[in-house]
């Protein structure tokens, strides 16, 4: 389902309690859908919601943030282009993308094994919350 501004506002408040998250998920709602006006009018709505859903896990989850998102929107059966809208504000962040290089001896990418990596792409878990064409571009 692609939620409307309202129901992402309900599905918003089942995860966050304090006001500060409540009153960031409104300000950024409003910012996208005001950038929505401008460029894709006609999908205001959608980037609205977007906006008021970007961080549902944060407050739960800091530690998984994005990566959380998508598992918790699935639930709510949130319809995929959706969750790949409200996820990539993360892309980018090292701390969701299981690759990770600064947990190793030498917090560099530049002596991993390449197989390895290959292995543990084909994982379900590798970079949960990340799309894989975008790791392979
Ligand atoms: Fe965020």
């Amino acid at each position: 389902m692609v939620p409307k501004l309202n129901e992402a506002r309900e599905l918003l408040r089942n995860y966050d309690q304090g006001d500060f998250h409540l009153l960031q998920g409104e300000i950024v709602s409003g910012i996208m859908g005001y950038f929505s006006r401008q460029f894709e009018p006609e999908n205001e709505e959608y980037w609205a919601a977007a906006g008021m859903l970007h961080d549902i896990d944060l407050e739960l989850y800091p530690e998984e943030h994005c990566a959380k998102c998508y598992e918790l929107l699935r639930e709510h059966v949130v319809d995929e282009q959706m969750i790949h809208s409200i996820v990539s504000h993360g892309y980018g962040r090292l701390d969701w993308v299981t690759v990770k290089p600064m947990v190793r001896p030498s917090k560099s990418l530049c002596d991993m094994d390449v197989g390895s990596i290959k292995k543990k792409f084909k994982k379900k878990e590798f970079a949960a919350g990340c799309c894989g064409e975008d790791i392979l571009c």
